[in-house]
C-alpha cells in the first residue's frame, strides 16, 4: 500500500496497528490514531504549528527529572488526571472521594509517631490535623497506613526547597491506632501556583487561566482488604476552590481549617499561641478483588 492522501492514510494506519498480538495495546493504538488524525482534521495545522506542537512535546518531556514532572501537570492542567480518577474510583456511601496524586508525592516519606510534628526546619501557622480512618460501614481501621504531604505558608513543598532545607518536612506517614484515629501537627499549607515556569505554564498562559491550586492537604491512606485512598482535604475558605488549575476539588473534600486560640489542644498540646485544627474523617472503600483473594488464600 502506498500513495496514501487525506482521505485514506487513517485507514491504512488502522490497518498497520491490526498487527499488534496485544489486544489491549491493539485497542489503545486504533483509538489514538483515531481520535488523533480526528483532532488533527479538526484543526488542520499549518507545518510551523506542526513543529511547535512538536516542540511542546518536547520541552515538556526535557523539563521532567526526579523533582519535576511536567507530563502529570500537563495531564492535570488539561483534565485527563481527574477524568481517569473518575472513572477508576465511583465511590460507594461512606467511602471518602479521590482526588489527584499530584506531581509532589514522594515514595519514601519517613515514618512519624502519632502526634509528631512534622514541619521540620519550617515556620508557619501551627496546624493540628485530626481524624479517623474506618471502613465504608464506619468500622474502624486500625493500623492503617496515612502518607501526607503538603506546602508551606508560600505554597512550596519540600522537594521544591530539598537544597536549602536538607530533609523531608511536611510530608511523613503514620498508622492509625487501634481505634482508627491519627493525628499530627504541622503548620497550615496556602495556595499556591503549579510550577508555571515550564511549558505547561506557557500553555495556561496562552489559554488565558491562571495557575493556581486552593490550599490543601494531600493523604494517601492504605489498609490490607481496602482500595488504598488518594485525596485531598482543601481549605473552606480558600479564593481557588471553584477555578483549581487541575480540577480537582469536590464538595465532600471541603473543611474548615479552624482558627483556635492559644490554650490546650486537642491532643493535650500546650499552645501558646493561636493555630488551626483541621479534622477529617476517612472511610475507605472495599476492595473486593484483594478480599476474595484473601479468601482464597485463608
Ligand atoms: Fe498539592
Amino acid at each position: 500500500m502506498r500513495n496514501f492522501d487525506e482521505t485514506t492514510i487513517t485507514d491504512a494506519v488502522l490497518e498497520r496497528v491490526k498487527a499488534a498480538k496485544n489486544d489491549r495495546i491493539r485497542q489503545v493504538s486504533e483509538a489514538l490514531v483515531r481520535h488523533l488524525h480526528a483532532f488533527i482534521r479538526e484543526i488542520e495545522p499549518t507545518q510551523a504549528e506542526w513543529e511547535a506542537g512538536i516542540d511542546f512535546l518536547t520541552r515538556t518531556g526535557q523539563m521532567c527529572d526526579d523533582k519535576r514532572q511536567e507530563f502529570i501537570l500537563l495531564s492535570d492542567t488539561l483534565g485527563v488526571s481527574m477524568l481517569v480518577d473518575a472513572m477508576n474510583h465511583r465511590t460507594p456511601a461512606g467511602a471518602t472521594e479521590t482526588t489527584v496524586l499530584g506531581p509532589f508525592y514522594v515514595q519514601r516519606a519517613p515514618e512519624h509517631p502519632l502526634g509528631a510534628d512534622i514541619s521540620g526546619p519550617i515556620e508557619g501557622t501551627p496546624l493540628l490535623v485530626t481524624g479517623t480512618v474506618s471502613t465504608a460501614e464506619c468500622e474502624p481501621l486500625a493500623g492503617a497506613i496515612i502518607d501526607v504531604w503538603h506546602s508551606d505558608d508560600d505554597g512550596y513543598y519540600d522537594v521544591q526547597q530539598l537544597d536549602e532545607i536538607g530533609e523531608f518536612a511536611m510530608r511523613a506517614r503514620f498508622r492509625t491506632d487501634e481505634n482508627g484515629r491519627f493525628w499530627f501537627w504541622s503548620i497550615r499549607p496556602a495556595a499556591y501556583p503549579i510550577p508555571h515556569d515550564g511549558p505547561v505554564g506557557k500553555m495556561l498562559e496562552a489559554q488565558g487561566r491562571h495557575p493556581w491550586r486552593p490550599a490543601h492537604v494531600h493523604f494517601m491512606i492504605a489498609a490490607p482488604g481496602h482500595r488504598t485512598l488518594v485525596t485531598h482535604v482543601f481549605a473552606a475558605d480558600d479564593q481557588y476552590l471553584d477555578t483549581d488549575v487541575v480540577f480537582g476539588v469536590k464538595d465532600s473534600l471541603i473543611r474548615e481549617f479552624a482558627c483556635m486560640p492559644a490554650g490546650t489542644a486537642a491532643d493535650g498540646r500546650e499552645m501558646r499561641r493561636p493555630y488551626h485544627h483541621l479534622n477529617y474523617d476517612f472511610g475507605l472503600k472495599a476492595d473486593t478483588d484483594a478480599r476474595r483473594a484473601e479468601e482464597r488464600a485463608a
